[in-house]
């Protein structure tokens, strides 16, 4: 059997009001990454082959994320918001080209599986024209209930057309649909606005399919599944969902998380085998740790690379760009930003590593600040494999330390130093015998005269 071709069109116009946020709804974050990113990944593991996403006028941020996520997905502006079958023929021209399926999902429920949306499509290859994704909300106040007669799909009934016994029905409309590429356009377009918000909804879509003798049909799926974002709240509810399955599934895939309620993962987090997160650790986007490694409590990461065998923390901060080799160890209160540590590097102690490359077993000691910025341009600094710089010293970049190479404690260093030198960059030491007994002499005599 060959693939059906399958169109999907995120509806993604939501201003975001009850957010009460400048920014569009779609654009706020669950479990590091946007409402939007979320949806836009399952409907790609879906086995979606097109996507067209709708947008409100002056929404180029979302059109730019929606890129980010799907390079060839089409954007189409809904000029006035007029419902939702209005958004749907929004991106008319992407309708109009041939596909076998054609997914509805909304950019606003972040929670959404790849394996839901394919068990959507399913009946359309079995000759189903409509299928609605149904669910059962503990409260179904607000949401479209389905009518059903057995398995056949009889109507969706909006709550404010709905009767009171029909407000009764449990099985809510999520939102989700999938159509037959062949008749979705001919029942979009006879979708009309005689209800009481006057507005064109895609719910209809159900009885006109019956009306042309085409069949409707349901899928069912969990609540969390579907959980649409309106409000901060509800924001909060999906960032606990989403965490709680990134953790099952990092524990499922056997890193060790001491308290897994007290780490927060990012959708993207990739661990090896046999890595430890300790509690209260944090991950940003786009972190990968390599077998073995440990994570140590309170520690941040983002954009980062953790070698095989690595300790990070406690109290660490790996910014984007931190790349660190084999066993390196990166301890308390030290913040790595676009550096590679090589294998076996330590830098345990309260230092700052930015721009820079620290060859491998480097030591950086305690309070070792790289000077990357001169505060207009940052420049790189390299310090040599075996190197040992000593505790409080300032490399000022553009600088480079040979390998093998020693720096006093306390230097401030601003030019090159050779392979296995010695280099100092501070006030040389005087010592003068005596100097405290002859000043408490001085002091007595003082306070004798008063
Ligand atoms: C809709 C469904 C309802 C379902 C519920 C599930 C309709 C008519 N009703 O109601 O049956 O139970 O979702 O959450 O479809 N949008 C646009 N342009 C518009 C209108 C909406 O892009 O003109 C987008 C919104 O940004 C949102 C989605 O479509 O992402 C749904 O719109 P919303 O107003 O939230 O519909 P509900 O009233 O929740
Ligand atoms: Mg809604």
């Amino acid at each position: 059997m060959t693939a059906r071709s399958c169109l999907a069109i995120v509806l993604a116009a939501g201003e975001g009001t009850r957010m009460r946020s400048a920014k569009a709804k779609v654009l706020h974050e669950v479990a590091g990454r946007s409402l939007l990113a979320h949806v836009l990944g399952a409907v790609a593991k879906a086995g979606v082959t097109s996507a067209a996403v709708v947008i409100g006028p002056g929404q180029d941020e979302v059109a730019a994320e929606a890129k980010r996520i799907l390079a060839d997905a089409a954007t189409f502006t809904q000029h006035e918001r007029r419902g939702t079958a209005h958004a749907v023929l929004a991106a008319r021209s992407a309708l109009e080209k041939p596909a076998d399926d054609i997914l509805i999902v909304y950019g606003d429920t972040p929670l959404i599986r790849p394996e839901t949306l394919s068990r959507l499509r399913a009946p359309l290859a079995q000759g189903a024209a409509l299928v609605v994704l149904g669910f059962r909300p503990s409260d179904p106040t607000g949401y479209g209930r389905l009518i059903m007669d057995g398995n056949e799909l009889l109507a969706i009934r909006e709550e404010a057309d709905a009767s009171e016994s029909e407000k009764k029905i449990g099985l809510c409309n999520a939102g989700i649909m999938a159509f037959a590429g062949d008749s979705a356009l001919a029942i979009l377009e006879k979708i009309g606005n005689a209800n009481s918000k006057h507005e064109f909804y895609l719910t209809d879509a159900v009885e006109i399919a019956r009306d042309m003798k085409l069949r409707a049909v349901t899928a069912e799926v969990e609540e969390d599944d579907v959980r649409g974002i309106n409000t901060k709240a509800q924001l909060a509810e999906a960032e606990a969902v989403a965490q709680k399955r990134l953790r099952d599934a990092a524990l499922a895939a056997g890193v060790t998380l001491i308290a897994p309620e007290t780490v927060f993962l990012c959708a993207d987090t990739k661990f090896g085998k046999d890595v430890v997160v300790e509690p209260y650790v944090v991950f940003g986007e786009k972190v990968t740790v390599d077998d073995g490694a440990v994570i140590r409590s309170f520690s941040h990461l983002a954009g980062a690379h953790v070698g095989k065998g690595a300790i990070v923390g406690p109290f660490a901060r790996l910014r984007p760009g931190a790349d660190l080799g084999e066993g390196a160890h990166i301890g308390n209160f030290v913040e790595i930003k676009a550096a590679v540590i090589e294998a076996g590097a330590k830098a345990n102690h309260l230092a700052y590593i930015g721009d820079a490359f620290v060859g491998a077993n480097a030591n950086v000691g305690a309070g070792t600040i790289t000077c990357n910025y001169d505060g207009i341009d940052k420049h790189p600094t390299k310090i040599g494999k075996g190197a040992f710089i000593g505790s409080n010293s300032a490399l000022v970049a553009p600088v480079e330390i040979g390998d093998g190479a020693y720096i006093g404690s306390g230097s401030v260093i601003t030019e090159n130093v050779p392979a296995d030198a010695l280099a100092l960059g501070r006030g040389r030491q005087v010592v003068k015998e005596g100097w405290a007994s002859r000043l408490r002499g001085l002091k007595r005599l003082g306070k004798k005269k008063a």
